[in-house]
């Protein structure tokens, strides 16, 4: 008969696929622990397979806005600006792992956007919320007081990073919100991101802090534990 392949090969080259995507997700696990082994050493590797399973947790970092804000340059040419309706499309191709879902949901809910530009394109971003905020890595919502502002989603492209981007767009959203009314502005970080951390102490934030959770699945205990008032 023609145009109805025999049952065997269908079969087989599904079983090939299927081995074949198998193989593919293994070499990507493999890759991405071996490269966190690489960046951020044995405690690193320990608390990414934790925060795989049943342990994520994240470090508060704190800044009020009545300290000074210091004077940080990107040692590349950008320009830093707010992210507008029009750049959407621009936005996704920058941040293809964001859905136009959720690009809408964060506008809708008044989050600003503040992206930096080198030679006209996207190189970095960082998101502001106010009243609340969504941590998708503790899959946990992040209630805020009418005094504080949330940083969040802070990216910089792998070309241009450790030149100053992301430092200079934080620096650049204080200067924004300075005189806005709000006390202090917070971030949640990976102890492991070392550069993230860099990055927030050099704007002058500081820990004051842990959030995070034990558990599996939907038995979760969400935790907040604050070393400093
Ligand atoms: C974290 C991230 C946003 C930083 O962006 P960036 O534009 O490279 O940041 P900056 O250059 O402003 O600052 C990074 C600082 O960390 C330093 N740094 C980089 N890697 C480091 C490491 N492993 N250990 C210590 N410091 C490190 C850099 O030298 C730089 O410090 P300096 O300006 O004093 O030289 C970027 O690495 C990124 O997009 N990572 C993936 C997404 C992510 O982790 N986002 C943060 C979520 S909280």
């Amino acid at each position: 008969m023609i145009g109805v392949p025999p049952a065997r090969p269908i079969r087989a080259r599904m079983d090939a696929t299927i081995r074949e995507a198998d193989r593919l997700r293994w070499s990507l696990m493999w890759k991405r622990f071996m490269e966190t082994l690489h960046e951020g050493g044995m405690r690193a590797l320990w608390f990414k397979i934790l925060g795989e399973t049943v342990y994520r947790r994240l470090l508060l970092l704190e800044r009020s806005f009545d300290e000074p804000i210091p004077e940080i340059r990107s040692r590349l040419p950008i320009i830093i600006q707010g992210l507008g309706a029009t750049d959407t499309e621009e936005y996704l191709r920058f941040r293809p792992g964001t859905t136009r879902a959720e690009l809408r949901r964060r506008f809708e809910a008044k989050h600003r956007c503040f992206v930096a530009r080198y030679q006209g394109c996207l190189v970095g971003c960082s998101w502001v919320a106010a009243t609340h905020a969504w941590s998708y890595y503790l899959s946990h919502e992040l209630v805020l007081g009418a005094d504080e502002l949330y940083v969040y989603d802070t990216f910089t492209h792998p070309h241009c990073r450790d030149r100053g981007v992301a430092s200079a767009i934080g620096v650049e959203i204080l200067r924004h919100f300075r005189g806005s009314g709000h006390r202090r502005i917070i971030r949640a970080i990976s102890p492991e991101n070392h550069a993230s951390l860099q990055a927030a102490s050099k704007s002058g934030y500081r820990p004051y802090g842990t959030i995070g959770y034990v558990g599996i699945g939907p038995w979760r205990k969400h935790f907040l534990r604050l070393t400093r008032r």
